[in-house]
């Protein structure tokens, strides 16, 4: 039985608008002469990129900038980030852009750190100390990665998602400017939106704490669920409830990105103490083997998921209707909680999230061997609420398809 808990975040969390314009005292309390950006050619052609570059280089500082950043990004991809950061040799990494982005910087800093190569840090508390400063700055409202201790990459020649998780991955300074993600497209709002709910979602119908099965002699970043990671995750899921279908259908409105802003970080801070379990689990592979993005994955098999997982978390699903709007008086606890998964499939629906497996072009075929590939990952399937099966696996998929 586990009596204690703890919680992590980022070292500083920077928020609101205009925030960016702060980056220049941030890196001289950093002491950093010399920044490396990691981005991506698109944030380049919309300008974010000189959003961040003009306030660093009012102080004095260096600015070199990383632009071959890609979504869900390849191993290949941070070993050319890394080449580039061998070669200018900064003092702190700067990840701008959606999760993509911040992991990639998340792996740079590391391995200039520690040397080696991304492969050998994957899997639960691999990196052996503190990496180079990290700055990440979100211009998507989803993956909480500004505060989380976890960094993913897609392994193309074995298809799949790997994760790198480690409390070291924490940025020292995040900074979630709310306007960095006006230009985001609707299906980027909507995908990476339907992200930040399955991490509240996921943190907040975990394993409990006090009976997290973390075996012996192994260590994880995830606990289960406890009442830090709790309060995080229902003032997220009330925000996305509030703001997500108005920030993917006007982009341009302010509130609603900022709403989600705050709900994606606040997600963040839950999943990335707590955990995020089935629906995480089975995305990676599905993720590997269409290339359909994280949060559409996501998005998809979160009602499954949770269909799943009611039994053993009626009061929770039931508690999630509410904070999702949902009318339940008079209802009784499984009324209600069923509530919840029907809520989650109309906003799904109303956001343009795909809804079936074959709508991303999984076969029959493919199932088992997918349900065998999430049977793997472990470090998340302790912490869903049910102790799921290889069956198991594949019957969700199955329903989904
Ligand atoms: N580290 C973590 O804790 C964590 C958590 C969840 C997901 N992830 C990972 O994050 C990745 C997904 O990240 P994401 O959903 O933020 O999307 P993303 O970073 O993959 O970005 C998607 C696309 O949107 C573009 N884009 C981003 N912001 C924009 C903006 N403001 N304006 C215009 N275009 C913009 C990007 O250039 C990219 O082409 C996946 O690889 C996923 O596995 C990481
Ligand atoms: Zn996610």
């Amino acid at each position: 039985m586990r009596t204690t808990w703890t919680f992590h975040s980022a070292g500083q969390l920077l928020f609101g608008r205009h925030a960016v314009r702060q980056l220049g005292e941030i890196a001289d309390r950093l002491r950093a002469k010399r920044v490396l950006v990691v981005t991506d050619p698109l944030l380049l052609k919309a300008g974010l990129v000189e959003e961040v570059h003009v306030p660093l280089s009012e102080g004095v500082v260096v600015v070199e900038i990383f632009s071959g950043g890609e979504p869900e990004p390849s191993i290949r991809a941070a070993e050319a980030a890394i080449a580039k950061a061998r070669s200018f040799h900064p003092e702190a990494v700067l990840g701008l852009g959606g999760g993509s982005n911040m992991d990639l910087a998340k792996v740079t800093a590391t391995v200039l750190k520690h040397g080696g190569h991304p492969r050998d840090y994957v899997g639960d508390d691999k990196i052996p100390g503190p990496v180079m400063p990290l700055i990440c700055l979100p211009t998507t409202a989803g993956t909480g990665s500004e505060v989380s201790a976890a960094a993913v990459l897609t392994d193309t020649d074995n298809h799949i998602k790997v994760g790198i998780l480690s409390n070291y991955l924490r940025p020292r300074v995040a900074v979630v400017d709310p306007l960095l993600t006006v230009s985001c497209p609707k299906k980027v709002t909507a995908d990476s939106g339907i992200d930040a709910l399955t991490h509240a979602i996921e943190a907040y119908t975990a394993v409990d704490n006090a009976t997290f099965p973390l075996p012996a002699g192994e260590r994880s970043v995830y606990q289960g669920r406890h009442p830090m990671g709790d309060m995080l995750a229902e003032k997220a899921i009330h925000l996305i409830a509030l703001h997500l279908r108005q920030a993917v259908s006007h982009g341009e409105d302010l509130d609603a990105r900022e709403g989600m802003a705050l709900a994606a970080t606040l997600a963040g801070m839950a999943f990335s103490n707590v955990g995020v379990a089935l629906v995480h689990a089975l995305e990676y592979p599905v993720g590997g083997a269409t290339h359909c993005s994280h949060g559409a994955g996501n998005g998809l098999l979160l009602p499954f998921v949770m269909r799943y997982n009611l039994p053993a978390r009626r009061k929770e699903f039931a508690a999630i209707a509410r904070l999702l709007g949902e009318d339940v008086a008079g209802m009784d606890e499984t009324q209600a909680a069923e509530r919840a998964i029907t809520a989650v499939e109309r906003l799904r629906a109303d956001i343009g999230i795909p809804t079936r497996l074959r709508d991303v072009g999984v076969t029959e075929a493919q199932l088992k061997g997918l349900a065998e590939k999430a049977f793997g990952i472990k470090r998340i399937l302790r912490v869903n609420p049910r102790a799921a099966t290889l069956e198991d696996l594949e019957g969700i998929l199955r329903s989904a398809l």
